[in-house]
């Protein structure tokens, strides 16, 4: 009840949302549509010169994953306050260094909840010690590119073979949201610079497949090709870090990130399931 009440208040005006489905909100839905409608622009709350992200909610996207994937084993970095973990269907690891859990999470065979940062976690070694391989995972603990990259490249090397691992923030939609620390007065969706692991994967890891969905609201990028055993990203992990820790989003320029993106309707990549 908390949670869809938190939800319901995100939604779309005039659209009701029904827990489970994906509805076909946003502009890229609708083939042949020259762009997006006012009352989309205005839901999408970006500055002028961000892409529009009004496409369904990122929890009925991740609803989706699950339902498709099935995955025997679900990783979460970044739990909260379990709104996400809310749509696990098998086993999972949810690791957090600070649980706020609104309603206890769903349990479907083994659940394990980790208090503790994802750098912590990774170095326990407790996927190894319980031979858990995540066939899907989703990144959204620290917003710092740093952290982020550092998820990575650990999940990545734990991944099961067909595995996919979800990146949460990667579309911010103004410069206020890309900042490193969270200026809570003046953004509701704090993005961190997380935008930069995109930079880096494409740069290092054109192997990787890379999509990136106009989920609500502020993106999803789905990765899988995984490779559990290259090395590239944790040998090049210092050198990205040096050189793109103080780029802003504006300096790297909007037009070099976002057109090098090809974002997809989350709605036409994810047809619904039963
Ligand atoms: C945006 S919230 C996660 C939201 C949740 N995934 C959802 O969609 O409902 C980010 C979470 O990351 C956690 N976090 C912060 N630093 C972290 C770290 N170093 N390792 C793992 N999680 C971290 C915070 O405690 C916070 O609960």
């Amino acid at each position: 009840m908390l949670f869809s009440l938190r939800r319901k208040k995100r939604d779309k005006p005039g659209k009701r949302r029904v827990h489970g489905e994906l509805a076909p909100l946003g502009w890229r839905a609708r083939p042949g549509a020259a762009g997006p409608t006012p009352e989309e622009r205005a839901f999408a709350v970006g500055a002028p010169d961000y892409p529009v992200v009004d496409g369904p909610h990122y929890i009925d996207v991740l609803d989706q994953l699950h339902r498709r994937l099935k995955p025997q084993w679900y990783l979460e970095v970044g739990a909260f306050t379990g709104l996400s973990l809310s749509v696990a269907r098998g086993g999972y690891v949810a690791v957090d260094p600070m649980f706020r859990l609104g309603a206890p999470p769903p349990i479907f065979g083994q659940a394990h909840l980790m208090q503790m940062t994802s750098a912590d976690f990774f170095a326990s070694g407790f996927l190894a010690r319980n031979a858990i391989r995540p066939d899907l995972a989703f990144l959204d603990g620290l917003h710092l590119f740093e952290a982020l990259l550092d998820d990575f490249i650990a999940a990545e090397r734990h991944a099961a073979e067909g595995g996919m691992i979800v990146l949460h923030d990667c579309l911010p939609s103004r410069d206020e949201m890309t900042a490193r620390t969270w200026d809570e007065a003046k953004v509701r969706f704090w993005t961190g610079d997380v935008w930069k692991v995109i930079v880096i994967l494409r740069a290092l890891r054109p192997d990787l497949r890379i999509t990136i969905l106009d989920a609500w609201p502020t993106g999803l990028a789905l990765i899988d090709r995984l490779d559990p055993a290259n090395a590239t990203l944790a040998e090049a992990r210092d050198a990205q870090v040096a050189a793109l820790r103080d780029v802003s989003l504006r300096a790297y320029g909007l037009e070099r990130f976002f057109g090098a993106l090809d974002i997809r309707s989350s709605f036409t990549h994810l047809q619904p399931q039963p």
